[in-house]
């Protein structure tokens, strides 16, 4: 599957996303991130940002909620959903359409990077991985989440079928060790039926 079929696949469904998250979701998320993943490093690259449903969470679990926060996406229709939610009102970010594979940023510019719902989705995730390395400072966190375990998420990605159908997430613990090979520290690996962590410290 080309970047080209997966872009076109999410600028598709790009106008319904948000119906997928609701506020009981999203309530759930900042009980992760305060609990288990602990004050974000800024600034925050959101990496696969989708239509911006984070930006409702990391303002308040960011060590500086004043601090850019980066909404990268490769479809541009998701990015655009953010901005009419910046017309309603919401705290300002820096959008910038681009690829994981080949982020558009300078080495170390980054305090953490989050890859929420999105890594499955990477055509060459060790490529994704040396990326997040390069843009992160030393000390940085790279963190990897989903509110499913990954054979609910291969599960999920076959029955919708189309780009997607064949993307596939590893074990959480897969993943960790994958990324201690490339030099992450490990800090947090859980893996349950609502929850798919792994974060990691470069
Ligand atoms: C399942 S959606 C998750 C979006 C958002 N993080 C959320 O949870 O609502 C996956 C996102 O990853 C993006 N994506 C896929 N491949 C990408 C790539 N190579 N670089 C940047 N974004 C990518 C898609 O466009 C899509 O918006």
């Amino acid at each position: 599957m080309s970047l080209q079929q997966i872009q076109q696949f999410f600028d598709r469904h790009a106008a319904r996303w948000d119906y997928s998250l609701d506020e009981g979701k999203i309530d759930y998320l900042r009980t992760i991130f305060k609990e288990l993943i602990v004050q974000l490093k800024t600034p925050v690259l959101d990496l696969g940002c989708g239509t911006g449903v984070l930006l409702k969470v990391l303002p308040g679990v960011t060590e500086n909620p004043h601090d850019i926060i980066v909404e990268l996406d490769i479809s541009a229709e998701m990015l655009s959903q953010i901005r009419y939610k910046q017309n309603e009102g919401a705290r300002p970010v820096c959008l910038t359409q681009g690829d994981g594979h080949k982020l558009p940023f300078a080495g170390e510019r980054f305090g953490s990077v989050i890859a929420f719902q999105t890594f499955p989705h990477f055509i060459n995730p060790l490529r994704v991985i040396k990326e997040v390395y390069r843009v992160l400072r030393p000390g940085g966190y790279f963190c990897i989440l989903h509110l499913a375990d990954h054979k609910r998420l291969n599960n999920l990605h076959r029955n919708a079928g189309g780009a997607v159908k064949d993307h596939y997430m590893p074990p959480a613990f897969e993943l960790a060790n994958r990324l201690k090979k490339s030099g992450f520290v490990p800090l947090q690996t859980k893996e349950k039926e609502d929850i798919y962590l792994v974060l990691v410290r470069k």
